[in-house]
């Protein structure tokens, strides 16, 4: 008789943002007439920018005539957006061939996906509070997890500390959900970790495009990254392609473990699991990369940053605890009066309509704290962050 992947009886009875998302549907079936501030999963409000739209457009012309029609794409990307992106690294001083670029459907997809690479042996190292899916991706894998617990002592970025023992180890830098981004000096501490005990970093960049300080954006910025990283992004934050789907990944060549070479082991996955990315996407992605698509995204940024700043100034002025907000788009706020991350959850939504994220559901370190994306809609949000005054002030 067939066995099910049994694992599966590991993982909590369901994935964090759904479970939010029926909890705030069921509070919405009963009470109709409210309007929602969403400000809980991090999905983008702002429509595509017009550069991406007029490649779209174009592209779907394309598919329209025979001479310019395309057929399957090269599963690991198309070239003209292999070569846009290491440009778009050389740019920043970074240099990548574009075969050490992977163009993925996004970025969630690919951490999971990018598992495949190794064996269930190894042991995931997650550094909490942490994105759920890097969880439950390795639970579903069955491999054993190692939580690294982070707080505000180490300012929610943890380095690492004698006896600690793992081989995947998960960075997500800015991170979601504190928001905390790794310097120069503590990223080459990770880098030297893995380097001396053959482990490999996934380097979870989704939200690089946020970054305003002097702050790494890659972790190929740092020497001695090329041995033992591989950085995922996505345009879904950075290009507003949360429902669009379109990421790429960089495994270095210098990547080898066991005498296999990364890089010609996810060509070979590539290759066997996929027939690539549309060629309409591809188009849309690579127009992000333009001079012209560049400024209009970093517009979109802008507005979201402007979301961020309201929220913490309401924040500031009801003289909360809270972190990030200024190199990523997450808020991460202590909740107030002692309060559980679930307890005031239901308070914002009963009580003001405003939906965020429970700490909890970032890991057991997260209890306590709440999560804010700054991704809503600006006139939402400004409602939302008067109204949040309002309740903190009370
Ligand atoms: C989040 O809200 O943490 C993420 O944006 C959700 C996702 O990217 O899957």
């Amino acid at each position: 008789m067939l066995t099910p992947n049994l694992s599966y009886a590991n993982l909590k009875e369901s994935y964090l943002f759904y479970h939010i998302a029926q909890r705030t549907k069921a509070w919405l079936a009963e009470h109709p007439d409210k309007h929602l501030y969403r400000m809980g999963i991090g999905d983008v409000s702002l429509p595509l920018v017009p550069a991406v739209i007029a490649a779209l457009h174009e592209a779907v012309d394309d598919q329209s005539e025979k001479n310019r029609f395309h057929g399957y794409m090269p599963e690991c990307g198309a070239p003209f957006l292999r070569e846009t992106i290491s440009e778009y690294y050389q740019k920043r001083g970074i240099s990548l061939s574009p075969d050490e670029v992977f163009v993925s459907s996004g970025a969630s997809d690919e951490l999971g996906d990018i598992l495949d690479l190794f064996d269930r042996s190894n042991r995931a190292l997650i550094m909490e509070p942490a994105y759920p899916a890097y969880v439950d991706a390795n639970i579903m894998a069955g491999r054993e997890i190692v939580h690294l617990p982070s707080g505000p002592d180490n300012h929610f970025l943890p380095l690492p500390k004698e006896g600690l023992d793992a081989d995947l180890i998960y960075l997500c830098s800015p991170n979601n959900p504190t928001g905390a981004v790794y310097n120069r000096d503590q990223l080459s501490q990770w880098i030297a970790w893995a380097n001396a005990r053959g482990a490999v970093i996934l380097f979870d960049a989704a939200y690089e495009a946020f970054i305003e300080e002097d702050l790494p954006r890659s972790i190929f910025e740092i020497p001695g990254a090329r041995t033992c990283a591989i950085e995922i992004c996505s345009l879904s934050k950075t290009a507003g392609f949360t429902g669009t789907r379109l990421g790429y990944t960089v495994i270095p060549k210098d990547l080898e473990r066991g005498g296999l070479n990364l890089n010609a082991m996810w060509i070979r996955n590539r290759t066997t699991k996929t027939n690539g990315i549309s060629y309409i996407l591809q188009r849309g992605g690579a127009a992000v990369f333009t001079e012209e698509g560049r400024k209009q995204v970093l517009g979109n940024i802008r507005i979201y940053k402007e979301n961020a700043r309201v929220l913490m100034a309401a924040l500031d002025e009801a003289g909360a605890h809270y972190w990030g907000g200024k190199n990523a788009p997450y808020i991460w706020m202590q909740c107030p009066n002692g309060m559980g991350s679930w307890e005031f959850f239901d308070k914002l939504l009963g009580e003001i309509q405003v939906v965020g994220t429970p700490g909890e559901g970032f890991g057991a370190c997260g209890e306590g704290f709440f999560r804010f994306s700054t991704f809503g809609d600006p006139a939402d949000t400004r409602e939302a962050a008067k109204r949040l005054l309002n309740l903190l002030r009370k």
